[in-house]
C-alpha cells in the first residue's frame, strides 16, 4: 500500500478545533486542545485508551458540546447552532461509531437504505441504486437479503461502512473501524478507507490503535496526549525526538521509516 503524502501549508482545513476545553464530573479530558483536519486527507486520531479519541469524534459530529472553544466543520461553527442546524451539518458527515451495530432484525439492504428512507424522498429504485453502489464500493455482493447475524465480523464492518457513506458525506468519522478484526480484515478496511478517500474525495477522520496501519494510511496523525493534541505527518511523528511520542509509536515507527527510505532509494 502506498504511503500518504505529507500535508503542505495552504491545504484547506475541513474541520478546525480551537481552544477546546471539556471535562466530565470535574475531570478534564481536553484542556486547550487545538487541531485541524485537512479536506481530502485521511487523518488518524491516536492516543492511549481514555485520551479522548471517541470524545473528539463526538465533538466534531455535534453529538457532544465542549465546555469552551470553537469547532468548525466545513465552515460552520457548531457552537452557534441549535439542534436543527447541527442536524443539517450532520447530513454532511458520515459516522461509523465504535460498536456501531446494524439493526439485527433488518436485512443488510434495509440497514444501508435506512438513512435515505429517513432523510430523503428518493424513489425506491433510486434508493436501490444508491444502496447497491455503496455495497459495491465496500466489496459486498449478494448479501443484501441476509440479516446481520448471517455475516462475518469483517463483512459486518464493511456493511456498517456502506451505511455510513450512503448519504454521500463530505467527511467520514470512523471510530475504531479495525477493532476486533483479524489482520486480513484490518488490511481490507484500511484499503477501503484509503480508496474512499482517493476515489470519492472523502475527508476521512479515523481513530485507531493500529500503529502500522495508521502510519501507512494517514496523511496526518493527531496524537492525543496530556489533554491536548500533537499533529504531524507519519514521518514527522515517527522521527519525533519526544521520548513519549517515540515510545508510543514504538517499533512500527522505525519499520515505517525504513520502508520510506527503501522506497526513496529504489526510485
Ligand atoms: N459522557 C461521558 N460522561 C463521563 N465521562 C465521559 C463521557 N464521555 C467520555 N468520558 C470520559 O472521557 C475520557 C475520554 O473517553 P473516550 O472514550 O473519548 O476515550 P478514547 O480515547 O476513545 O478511549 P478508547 O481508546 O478506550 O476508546 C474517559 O476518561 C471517559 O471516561
Ligand atoms: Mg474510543
Amino acid at each position: 500500500m502506498a504511503s500518504a503524502q505529507a500535508a503542505t501549508d495552504g491545504d484547506e482545513a475541513h474541520v478546525v478545533c480551537e481552544s477546546i476545553h471539556l471535562g466530565f464530573g470535574g475531570r478534564d479530558v481536553f484542556v486547550d486542545l487545538n487541531c485541524e483536519m485537512v479536506a481530502g486527507h485521511v487523518t488518524v486520531l491516536m492516543g492511549t485508551s481514555g485520551t479522548g479519541k471517541s470524545t473528539l469524534l463526538r465533538l466534531i459530529g455535534g453529538l457532544q458540546r465542549p465546555d469552551a472553544g470553537s469547532i468548525r466543520v466545513a465552515g460552520s461553527e457548531l457552537s452557534g447552532l441549535a439542534e436543527v442546524g447541527l442536524a443539517e451539518v450532520r447530513t454532511r458527515l458520515g459516522m461509523l461509531f465504535q460498536n456501531g451495530a446494524l439493526l439485527d432484525s433488518m436485512t443488510i439492504f434495509d440497514n444501508v437504505a435506512l438513512p435515505l428512507r429517513e432523510h430523503t424522498k428518493l424513489a425506491r429504485d433510486q434508493i436501490a441504486a444508491e444502496v447497491r453502489d455503496r455495497l459495491d464500493a465496500v466489496g459486498l455482493e449478494d448479501v443484501e437479503h441476509l440479516l446481520p447475524g448471517e455475516l462475518s465480523g469483517g463483512m459486518l464492518r464493511r456493511a456498517a461502512l456502506a451505511r455510513a457513506i450512503i448519504e454521500s458525506p463530505e467527511v467520514l468519522l470512523c471510530d475504531e473501524p479495525f477493532s476486533g478484526l483479524d489482520p486480513p480484515n484490518v488490511e481490507r478496511i484500511e484499503g477501503l478507507l484509503t480508496r474512499l478517500n482517493r476515489e470519492r474525495g472523502l475527508t476521512v477522520i479515523v481513530t485507531s490503535h493500529h500503529m502500522a496501519s495508521s502510519l501507512r494510511m494517514g496523511h496526518r496523525i493527531i496524537l492525543l496526549k496530556d489533554k491536548a493534541a500533537v499533529s504531524g505527518t507519519p514521518r514527522e511523528l515517527a522521527m519525533s525526538e519526544d521520548s513519549e511520542i517515540h515510545d508510543f509509536i514504538g517499533a512500527d515507527g522505525a519499520a515505517y521509516l525504513k520502508t520510506l527510505s527503501d522506497a526513496e532509494a529504489a526510485s
